[in-house]
């Protein structure tokens, strides 16, 4: 009966029905917990959250803001539980006008801080790692935990792979090269075999100005990483090491991929150079048919590309030591998609083809510092804004996130980007060889690409595209991060569909094969101004965690006038970036 009410799809849940308002929302029969909210306490003496008593001391020790990528990483370490672990998640910006009373609506709030509000934002950057458990059905998490940890903008990390110590990540702090202060913007992640979190830096370009910015002798690397000399925090203003007329090369030192073992508080994050300097989304990896590991990645700009790195080594399950710098040796590709179906993946490699010193191109360094410009060089496809790049490890297929592009013009179209003006995004599918076997090629230069589809509302938005029994309320807009249930089947985080397409972001299921492959599925919807992040299952697909991000940033909304004080409706406390923990009532998998 629920086959027959539900469609071709193999999802049980009954639709929820679009809308935009001050609560979020979940499909009937299932039950949405707080987990975690910013600024709630990390150990036994971290004071608790006073949202008008804000220090950078106080921050440093709570979680942090704008909650974005969350992976589950079970305890005890190396087990399958799904009712206590550890919640890896990050913090990828701070939506200032909301943070701290007094100040005026959107982005001009950030230019009217004080310094020691520059440095609660500071400190409300990066990752946090919480221990996490369910008790009588309900999550909850674990205040003085061992495991606690709170990685900010200002913790020590290093520099490893081939970029590790060049001239141009020198600074007047780090002599050598290899030590950095702290990671920023970082959105989506991803994982390794062994256990360790990947965090993905962003739109770190945001954080820097100064005037050379644009007259230096990098002005034009700079600029195709869009660092411009006004900055749109005032941290340049107060702290010294943000301004580029001050510091030339601290702007080098961000854009990474980072990898930290959530099992170790005491452990020193690493930015692998080897996987590419560009503003990483996320970073999801696959293990090959022969053990090597592959890591996608996409580049979220408008015209950016989508690469993937392969390993020099296949990884070793027998002992983790051996995989510890894994990531720092091995070959980054970027993707051609041609219009025949072929999708073809060029080696980012010094020496090889026009990546030569005659461009610039003296070392490996330079061509990851300067991962954006090599690809241009290399002719690979510009996209339409590339966010999560994710395998579906039932199938082996990968999807690509593709959020929109409003600035594609009907000269810029191709079969895989084929949308003009592309407000709603769509998500393209890459077959490499042995997909659908036990043997997935994902080392392989050479593979397929297939539309997954095109978003927007069918009937009104052109080019929408879906399976043809989409409902009124299971088409969607803007996909931006997806995560897979044990069955393979996809389930597509939005950000962007309020102004898009005037509904609430939220989370939809879609089967990826069969007669319900495209049927997309409205479950979950955020409350006003927030997208949802992150989707993350736990082992057994009994609970998905959800990052509610920013909740309030819609038009005029501020601190001391917010558009919803979700998820603690207190007239004392402001709007909160939370994790929320969404379980089936009675228990049982998500989506059955
Ligand atoms: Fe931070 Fe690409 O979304
Ligand atoms: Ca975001
Ligand atoms: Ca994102
Ligand atoms: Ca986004």
């Amino acid at each position: 009966a629920l086959a027959q009410a539900n469609g071709p799809s193999s999802l049980t849940f009954p639709e929820l029905r679009h809308q935009l308002g001050q609560q979020d929302s979940v499909a009937e029969g299932y039950e949405r917990q707080t987990v975690i909210r910013w600024g709630d306490p990390l150990a036994a003496e971290a004071p608790a959250f006073n949202p008008t008593a804000q220090t950078p001391d106080a921050q440093a020790r709570q979680f942090g803001y704008n909650c974005d990528y969350i992976d589950f990483k079970p305890l005890p370490a190396g087990s399958d539980n799904s009712d206590h672990g550890l919640l890896c998640v990050n913090h990828e910006y701070t939506s200032t006008q909301l943070m701290f009373p007094g100040l005026p609506a959107g982005s001009a709030a950030r230019q009217r801080v004080t310094a020691e509000q520059a440095r609660v934002e500071l400190m409300a950057h990066g990752v946090a790692v919480v221990e996490v458990r369910k008790r009588d059905g309900k999550w909850e998490y674990v205040q003085d935990s061992r495991f606690n940890r709170r990685i900010t903008g200002e913790t020590e990390m290093r520099l490893s792979g081939p970029a590790a110590g060049h001239d141009l990540l020198k600074t007047s702090a780090d002599a050598t090269g290899t030590r950095v202060l702290g990671t920023l913007n970082n959105c989506a992640g991803g994982n390794t075999p062994w256990g360790t979190v990947l965090t993905a830096e962003e739109n770190f370009n945001q954080y820097f100005g100064g005037a050379s910015a644009a007259e230096g002798p990098q002005a034009a690397t700079h600029r195709r990483y869009g660092i411009v000399p006004r900055s749109s925090y005032a941290w340049p203003k107060f702290i010294d090491r943000f301004d580029l007329d001050k510091e030339p090369n601290e702007a080098n030192r961000f854009g990474w991929v980072v990898e930290f073992d959530p099992y170790d508080p005491q452990s020193v994050p690493v930015k692998r150079t080897a996987l590419g300097r560009f503003k990483h989304e996320g970073c999801h990896h696959a293990v090959s048919a022969d053990g090597r590991v592959v890591v996608y990645m996409g580049d979220d700009e408008r015209f950016d590309y989508v690469y993937k790195f392969v390993t020099a080594r296949p990884w070793n399950p027998n002992d983790r030591a051996a995989n510890r710098d894994l990531l720092d040796e091995g070959t980054l590709y970027v993707a051609k998609f041609l219009d025949d179906g072929k999708v073809q993946w060029m080696s980012l490699v010094q020496g090889e083809g026009p990546l030569t010193a005659a461009n610039g191109f003296n070392s490996q360094a330079d061509v990851l510092i300067n991962t954006r410009r090599a690809a241009d060089l290399l002719g690979a496809t510009p996209m339409d804004r590339p966010e999560d790049v994710e395998p579906n490890p039932v199938t082996g297929r990968i999807y690509v996130m593709l959020t929109n592009n409003s600035r594609r013009t009907a000269q810029q179209l191709g079969a895989a980007n084929p949308r003009a003006a592309n407000l709603h995004g769509h998500i393209v599918e890459i077959i490499p060889p042995g997909a659908g076997t036990d043997k997935v090629d994902h080392a392989a230069t050479e593979g397929r690409w297939a539309m997954f589809l095109m978003a927007g509302k069918p009937g009104i938005d052109a080019g929408a595209a879906y399976h043809r029994a989409t409902s009124d309320q299971g088409w969607l807009s803007c996909p931006d991060n997806c995560s897979f249930d044990k069955k393979g089947r996809i389930w597509i985080a939005t950000d962007g569909a309020p102004s898009a397409a005037g509904v609430a972001d939220g989370l939809y299921a879609a089967d990826t094969t069969g007669v319900g492959r495209a049927l997309t599925r409205l479950f979950y919807q955020a409350p006003i101004g927030a997208e949802v992040c992150g989707p993350c299952f736990t082992p057994d697909a009994s609970t998905v965690f959800l990052a509610i991000q920013h909740p309030a940033e819609s038009a005029g909304s501020t601190f001391d006038r917010p558009s919803t004080r979700w998820p603690d409706f207190a007239d004392n406390m402001p709007p909160r970036p939370s994790i929320v923990a969404i379980v089936k009532k009675g228990g049982g998998e998500i989506g059955a």
